[in-house]
């Protein structure tokens, strides 16, 4: 299959093929093994490992991710690769004799630390699609952790910020525990031993032996309870994707223990009778109708959603049309609705908004959309000296104290309470979108709980504003999570007087807190078969084409 891109004199210059990930080094590395004739899953598998190197605060071996795929037949599936809580887990793990919350645990050191799904969810990607030997997806990596790259600005503000904290997790003489400076150059010989190490003995080479035993060594020392059975007996899910039509487009997504696509699904039904793209643009009355859509369904996520292996989900009813208009039916135009006023749950969802997402196009057609973190940035902060990376601090998506029960009966949280070898409910939405039965959007972002909102907006800004892939991600960005009842708005949210309307419709914001929401990497297909790449420049994503 061709497709062609677009150039600056508008000549079409047929294109192979896509990568666009969070940093330049890994988007390249993903185009090298596409442009060998591997294919997209091939490059998720050497786009992923590069990450681990380029990107150590959210690019991974040792957290957890999604995978949505689109075959060039039209076949789609996903894996679910998020990390586990371990054996030795239960709810109050991180209440104190109070059974109050203890600050930071679930957070920082070694009990915050879940059972990594990365390198398990990657080789199973590889067995099942590969093309390319396995030596030759890592090989790069290893050569990357061993010659070393250059610290961006960007990067140099995130280490630099966390700097104390790896000391205090890792005492001074830890490996990132020093100042950086754009262009330092960071080689990470232990890293590459460890990806050799996957590529000689494949899983055992991470979930056993010494790798493993020297993380379950550092988690143990500083203050986790993780045993090598737990490592040993990790397997990743393929599972069902979240499908849903909205207009002529059809999306998919990942389904529990994600909640990305099911609430992408309940905010696009939401509005899908209301024809948003007949309102203005960023117009008060589109951004109240976005907004009121995004709270009703942050309820939801609060109650119902965990690990499907634990809890039954009604995911059916939850994102159909007939439960949807239901649930807008106090949906006023002139009015925002109070959180308080809207039934399910009383958990705040609290998430970091570090992970990282990338989307690969191949020249066959095949569509592949990952995101994956360590949850925090650097996850728990705890640096595993002899493999060269921090383990995530996973646990924290995990409610650490389930509410009181809901209208339904349901108590808060509990879907998402914590159990050995249960996975924590992620927000999560890696996305592929169909227009008329053609590849149309590949696309995801980081960002905690906003991945969500993020997702809807760029696939609203590209489908109902006819926005080109770059400008749907580039346009401000706004989100609404039911608890606490207030939007967020971007810095450069700019349409100030739309804004005051909307605080006349009872809507509270404030913009001294504005902050950057999500960060998509996006790759789009015309009617034409003409491919665009989108970058988030809020990062130092790259996009690279072949
Ligand atoms: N840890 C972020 C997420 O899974 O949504």
């Amino acid at each position: 299959m061709l497709f062609f891109i677009c150039c600056e004199n508008s000549e079409k210059i047929p294109i192979q093929g896509a990568v666009v990930s969070a940093r330049e080094e890994a988007s390249k590395i993903g185009i090298e093994i596409l442009k060998k004739g591997g294919n997209a899953f091939d490059a998720m598998v050497a786009t992923s490992f590069a990450l681990s190197v380029v990107f150590p605060n959210a690019g991974n071996i040792t957290g957890g991710g999604f995978m949505v795929y689109r075959t060039s037949e039209g076949d789609i599936g996903s894996l679910d690769y998020r990390e586990m809580a371990p054996l030795s887990s239960d709810e109050d793990m991180y209440l104190d004799n109070n059974g109050k919350v203890i600050d930071d645990l679930s957070r920082t050191g070694g009990l915050a630390v879940g059972v990594p799904g990365s390198v398990a969810g990657i080789l199973e990607v590889h067995n099942k699609f590969g093309s390319l030997p396995l030596n030759d997806l890592i090989k790069p990596s290893v050569e990357l952790a061993k010659k070393g790259f250059l610290v961006t600005e960007k990067q140099a503000k995130s280490l630099n910020s966390k700097k104390d904290e790896f000391i205090k997790v890792n005492g001074e003489s830890t490996f990132y525990g020093k100042k950086f400076m754009k262009g330092d150059l960071i080689r990470n010989p232990n890293l590459a031993k460890t990806l050799n190490e996957i590529s000689k003995f494949g899983n055992k080479g991470f979930y056993e032996g010494w790798v493993a035993e020297s993380m379950v060594r550092k988690i143990n020392k500083t203050g986790g309870r993780i045993s090598m059975e737990d490592f040993s007996s990790y397997r990743p899910r393929w599972r069902r994707p979240i499908v849903f039509d909205y207009k002529d487009l059809k999306i998919i997504s990942m389904g529990p223990p994600s909640s990305g696509g099911i609430c992408l699904a309940q905010m696009m039904k939401m509005i899908e009778p209301y024809n948003i793209g007949n309102l203005k643009y960023k117009s008060q009355e589109a951004l109240h109708l976005m907004i009121e859509a995004e709270r009703r369904s942050y309820a939801d996520r609060s109650y119902f959603l965990g690990d499907p292996d634990f809890v039954a989900i009604p995911k059916y009813h939850l994102i159909s049309s007939d439960y949807l208009n239901e649930r807008m039916l106090n949906y006023d135009p002139l009015l925002a609705t109070k959180s308080s006023d809207i039934p399910h749950g009383d958990i705040v969802v609290v998430e970091s908004d570090e992970t990282t997402h990338f989307s690969i196009l191949d020249s066959f057609g095949n569509a592949v959309s990952v995101t994956t973190t360590l949850n925090g940035s650097y996850g728990s902060k705890v640096f595993v000296d002899e493999i060269g990376v921090f383990m995530n601090n996973e646990m924290d998506d995990f409610s650490s104290k389930p509410g009181s029960p809901n209208m339904f009966g349901l108590t808060g949280g509990k879907a998402n309470s914590i159990k050995p070898k249960k996975r924590m409910l992620s927000s999560m939405t890696p996305t592929i979108v169909e227009k008329n039965g053609k590849l149309f959007l590949i696309l995801g972002s980081p960002g905690g709980s906003t991945i969500i909102t993020s997702v809807f907006q760029t696939i609203l800004n590209a489908y109902e504003y006819k926005m080109g892939i770059q400008e749907s991600i580039d346009s401000p960005r706004f989100h609404h999570q039911w608890v606490p009842d207030s939007v967020k708005f971007e810095p450069n949210f700019k349409n100030i007087n739309e804004l005051k309307k909307l605080k006349l419709l009872g809507h509270h914001f404030d913009l001294q807190k504005s902050k950057i929401i999500g960060r998509v990497d996006a790759i789009m297909v015309n009617e034409k078969g003409t491919i665009s790449v989108g970058a988030d420049k809020r990062g130092d994503d790259f996009a690279q084409t072949y």
